[in-house]
């Protein structure tokens, strides 16, 4: 289908918004998770002027340009907010630090006593002003023909990082422990989480993101009962708290790894779009969720760092897989830091290829 065979009253003029709205476009839009980022030598230098990553994101002239970087270089159809999913658990008062070659550590929080000293969700919105700050200005920025992406992580995820202090092993190993050894606990931190990023997802579209996305990237950690109990209740909970403020603005989940429970997950959290993980095979997934149920993704980024044929066959692939669907073209997950920006060139040019 080319695109002169869309229906001409579309609520937005974003491609984006009109794909997670159930529409169909050919070309898809085009966004990559991580795309801004150390891959880009115009990222790096804005990065070595900041110093630290989170002042970098508490900057928002900075963080606003490295927002539009990517959108700018590769003519994307969105941007996304330019800051972290551990600003929330920051912002609660948590000890926050970003060490190069390890990525994110937190003070871990130890037991039910360490939730009564956590910042409420009011006091919480109030510390990550400046980053609403980088929302007004992208979305200035942006023009009305594309989209400007807000996000949270799924609070198993955070608390994963909250609780276990990192993202290795041996925290998600901790904080499985936790969760099946003392559930009242991880229950009132969890219920801390949604309420937080509720609010923080609401500050975030009131202050002009088009849509919101919910990372769950260790969503693959759990049986299933406590697969729903954990992953898929907060995310119902969150998507809800949203909708009762913002009921039009499209919540994209990326339960990342879910598997068999990816059907579940998307009618029971009330997602609006669904981000595939890089395992999920396109054909069979689709024919498990709703008839028009938008999906994003799902290219490897070890594939867009590979270049090539290889990637050129993949696109092509991915293409053909999603073409019966409202299809957002993305990653599985983020871009690796080694990532020659010419390959994301040459992809964004492969897909605007498209049909
Ligand atoms: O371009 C974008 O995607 C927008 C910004 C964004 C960042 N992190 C910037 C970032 C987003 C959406 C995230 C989400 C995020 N952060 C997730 C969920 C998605 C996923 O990747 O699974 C998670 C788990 C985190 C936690 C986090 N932050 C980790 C594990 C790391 C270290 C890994 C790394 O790449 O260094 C970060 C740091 C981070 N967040 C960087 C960026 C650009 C690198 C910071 C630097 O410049 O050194």
């Amino acid at each position: 289908m080319s695109t002169a065979d869309q229906p001409s009253s579309s609520r937005s003029s974003s491609r984006l918004l009109q794909v997670l709205d159930g529409e169909r476009r050919t070309p898809p839009p085009i966004w990559l998770m991580r795309q801004a980022g150390r891959y880009l030598p115009e990222y790096r230098a804005v990065r070595a002027r900041a110093g630290d990553f989170l002042a970098l994101v508490g900057d928002p002239a900075l963080a606003t340009e490295v927002t539009m970087q990517p959108v700018r270089r590769f003519d994307l159809d969105a941007a996304i907010l330019f800051s972290d999913i551990l600003v929330v658990p920051w912002a609660m008062g948590r000890d926050l630090r970003f060490e190069t070659g390890e990525g994110p550590v937190l003070e871990p929080l130890e037991d039910r006593e360490a939730l009564t000293g956590l910042a409420d969700a009011a006091t919480m919105t109030e510390r990550l002003e400046p980053i609403l700050e980088t929302v007004r200005r992208v979305r200035a920025a942006l023009g009305r023909d594309r989209s400007l992406i807000g996000f949270c992580g799924g609070p198993w995820t955070v608390a994963t990082y909250m609780v276990g202090g990192r993202g290795g092993e041996g925290a998600r190993e901790r904080t499985r422990r936790i969760a099946l050894e003392e559930p009242g606990f991880f229950t009132d931190l969890l219920e801390a989480l949604v309420q937080a990023s509720v609010e923080w997802l609401v500050a975030q579209i009131a202050a002009g993101a088009d849509a919101v996305q919910i990372f769950e990237s260790w969503a693959m950690d759990l049986p299933e009962p406590w697969f729903r109990r954990w992953v898929i209740l907060p995310t119902a909970l969150i998507v809800a708290g949203v909708k009762r403020r913002f009921p039009r603005v499209p919540i994209i989940g990326f339960p990342r790894g879910a598997g068999c429970m990816l059907r579940d997950y998307v009618a029971d959290t009330g997602v609006d779009a669904v981000s595939l993980d890089t395992g999920m095979p396109i054909r069979p997934v689709v024919r498990q969720l709703p008839t028009g149920f938008a999906i994003q993704g799902n290219l490897d980024p070890r594939i867009v760092r590979l270049g090539g044929e290889v990637m050129e066959t993949e696109v092509r692939r991915i293409l053909e897989d999603a073409a019966g669907v409202p299809h957002v073209f993305n990653l599985g997950h983020g871009l690796f830091p080694d990532t020659p920006p010419a390959h994301v060139a040459r992809l964004v040019e492969l897909v605007r290829a498209a049909g």
